[in-house]
């Protein structure tokens, strides 16, 4: 490693060519009434920065499950898992949860409004929790940017499917994190809503410093990413680069005609 890369990395000892996110044979299992059933079973992947990756697969193929493990929600049963440079299972507990506030974000369906607090506290949320005072201007222009800045004083139970996940996006995208989560992250959404938050995660993925992996059903989301990771039976087992939206679609109909 270069003097200059250490001497940019003072704080932790992370590697600053590491990619941003690293998983190696990861497992997962979950305990149900019969016992351990694996639902992930050994999955490897990295994600460089400025790059964004869609994972795809049939529904129940494991695609959630090994975005929870990825943004550290929940513990992989076997192999590691590492977010710029710091492998999760070495963080305390205090640790991971301030990584998952300050340098990880989530795009969750309806994931975590406060529904007492109108739109602009929502998205402002993360600051007051870190007593932060959250900063106005940037706030504001995150809001306009998923077209929110008339709805800025609606609280979430008045608010669309759509509108509530504009604002959790939103909410995301004023903290500049550097590595984003987002499991369809459109599905919700009319479509031009959702080509204007598509457009603005491949701006941030596109960002030195940062990446996005996406879950996705939807060919055109794929279609803007740099490499689709394609999932089958918790597994990956293909991988495209720059790829047509007619390119995706199909070889996803035939990962899901192979299932029958
Ligand atoms: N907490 C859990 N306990 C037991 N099984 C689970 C749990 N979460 C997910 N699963 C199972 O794991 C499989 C993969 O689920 P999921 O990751 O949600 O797939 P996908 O997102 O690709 O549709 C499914 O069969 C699902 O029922
Ligand atoms: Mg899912």
């Amino acid at each position: 490693m270069t003097h200059q890369i250490e001497a940019e990395a003072p704080a932790a000892q992370r590697n600053a060519m590491a990619p941003l996110i690293a998983a190696h044979e990861v497992r997962k299992s979950y305990q149900v009434d019969r016992g351990q059933v694996e639902i992930l079973h050994g999955v490897s992947l990295s994600v460089h920065e400025q790059e964004m990756v869609a994972v795809m697969g049939p529904s129940g193929s494991g695609k959630s499950t090994l975005l929870y493990c990825l943004a550290g929600l929940e513990a992989p049963t076997q192999g590691t898992i590492a977010l710029a440079g710091m492998p999760l299972d070495r963080l305390s507990r205090a640790d991971l949860a301030k990584m998952r506030r300050s340098q990880v974000g989530f795009v969750f369906q309806s994931y975590n409004l406060i529904p007492t607090l109108t739109a602009t506290e929502n998205v402002a949320l993360p600051y007051t929790l870190d007593k932060v005072v959250p900063p106005r201007e940037l706030v504001a222009s995150t809001m306009a940017t998923v077209g929110l800045t008339e709805r800025a004083d609606a609280r979430p139970p008045s608010m669309s499917g759509g509108e509530q996940q504009r604002v959790a996006l939103a909410r995301v995208l004023a903290q500049r994190p550097e590595v984003i989560f987002a499991d369809e992250p459109t599905g919700a959404l009319d479509t031009r809503t959702g080509e204007l938050v598509l457009a603005e995660l491949v701006r941030i993925a596109h960002t030195p410093g940062r990446c996005v992996l996406v879950v996705t059903h939807d060919p055109k989301v794929a279609a803007s990413c740099d490499r689709i990771l394609f999932m089958r039976d918790g597994l990956l087992v293909r991988e495209l680069r720059e790829s047509s939206v007619e390119t995706v679609a199909s070889t996803l109909a035939g990962l899901s005609s192979q299932e029958a």
